[in-house]
């Protein structure tokens, strides 16, 4: 039998997803995990049934030869643990968003090309079954051409953490955009084949969320919404929307919406939770008709899965570092436009 790969996780909140997404390809062995925090660590570590824990990330990339790394840390630590991993000669999966900024995503980038290895960012909501099937309708050319697409996710009141690191600057590097938006961004990007971006234009506030921090004397100095136009080469464009704290009736909301010379998508979400509907808007022979995607959607078993099988059969995967890189530009430039209120070129 071919040898297992040896894959080891950083960070034990999101990374104990990624831990069982590992475990479940049988070409998959997760030896080792890191957390800086004990008391999370031993009882994440048992609970998740890996053999060797570690609070130093440093010491298990250099004691255990691990061939996959995946690196779920605040986001402040994501390239000095992704280049870390690389220099141990790992391939390495890291979570969103890539980076703090884009000067950072190209860095990581570049050592993943100098150490001939692989970096992956995980964008999971691409991965998901419904995600997927729109992504093979959408190469069908059932939209025709896609000249508009509008992606939000807003929460009434939802900052994560509430006064820890999400929503320091330092740490995070912003706050609903960089958190909630890089998931719709990227998913709005993909279906529309990434197209080259050129201009930004967007606003950011803070109202409702400081407010709160200052009167429960919580650490908070990030947006709690921002807003954007962006448009790309092509001629397309994109609206992007992203909150944690807006006075809206759902208690949460995602929506992408793509439009096409063609047809229409909308994928939302349902009772204001984390299930999705998907429907396509079309016209055909003067008649206008609605396709719906009905589950089960056979296919796709996540991002680590896919990750660890792109590995074991020599194949590409997606969410690349290269995609990632531009969702990171395309942030710095959406947050540079709302501190200088103008228009912002990117690129
Ligand atoms: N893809 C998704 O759907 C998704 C969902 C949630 C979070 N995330 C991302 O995952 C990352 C982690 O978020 P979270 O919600 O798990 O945060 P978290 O605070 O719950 O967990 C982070 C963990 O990292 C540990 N840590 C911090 N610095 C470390 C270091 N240098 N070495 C080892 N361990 C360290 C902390 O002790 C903590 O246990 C963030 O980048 C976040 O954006 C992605």
């Amino acid at each position: 039998m071919e040898k297992k790969l040896r894959v080891g996780t950083i960070g034990l909140g999101m990374g104990s997803a990624h831990v069982r997404g590992f475990q479940s390809h049988p070409n998959a062995e997760v030896v080792a995990v890191a957390d800086a925090n004990e008391e999370r660590l031993n009882q994440k570590g048992k609970e998740l049934g890996v053999p060797s824990l570690y609070l130093d990330a440093e010491e298990m990339l250099k004691k255990e030869k691990l061939d996959v790394v995946s690196v779920a840390t605040p986001n402040k630590f994501h390239k000095p643990l992704v280049l870390a991993a690389l220099k141990a000669g790992c391939h390495v999966l890291c979570e969103k968003p890539m980076a703090m900024n884009a000067k950072e995503a190209k860095d990581m980038l570049a050592a993943a090309k100098k150490a001939k290895k692989r970096l992956m960012i995980n964008f999971s909501y691409r991965f998901a079954e419904q995600s997927q099937a729109m992504k093979k309708q959408v190469e069908t050319g059932i939209l025709g051409e896609v000249y508009f697409a509008r992606s939000v996710w807003h929460r009434r009141r939802g900052m994560p953490g509430f006064g820890g690191w999400f929503g320091q600057k330092a740490l995070s590097g912003g706050g609903p955009l960089i958190d909630l938006g890089v998931h719709r961004l990227d998913l709005a990007l993909w279906l529309m084949n990434y197209p080259k971006p050129t201009w930004v234009m967007a606003s950011a506030y803070d109202h409702i969320a400081s407010a709160i921090a200052k009167r429960e004397k919580k650490a908070f100095d990030v947006e709690d919404i921002a807003v954007a136009m962006i448009k790309f080469e092509n001629g397309a464009s994109l609206e992007l929307e992203a909150s944690w704290a807006a006075n809206i009736k759902e208690r949460e909301l995602m929506e992408t919406r793509l439009m096409g010379t063609k047809g229409g998508l909308l994928q939302k979400n349902l009772d204001e939770g984390y299930n999705f509907d998907a429907e396509f808007f079309l016209e055909s022979e003067g008649c206008q008709f609605d396709m719906k995607l009905h589950p089960p959607v056979p296919g796709c078993k996540g991002s680590y899965h896919h990750f660890i099988e792109s590995i074991s059969t020599n194949k590409p995967h997606i969410a690349t570092g290269e995609e990632g890189l531009i969702v990171m530009e395309i942030l710095d430039a959406i947050y540079e436009s709302a501190a200088t209120n103008a228009p912002v070129k990117i690129g």
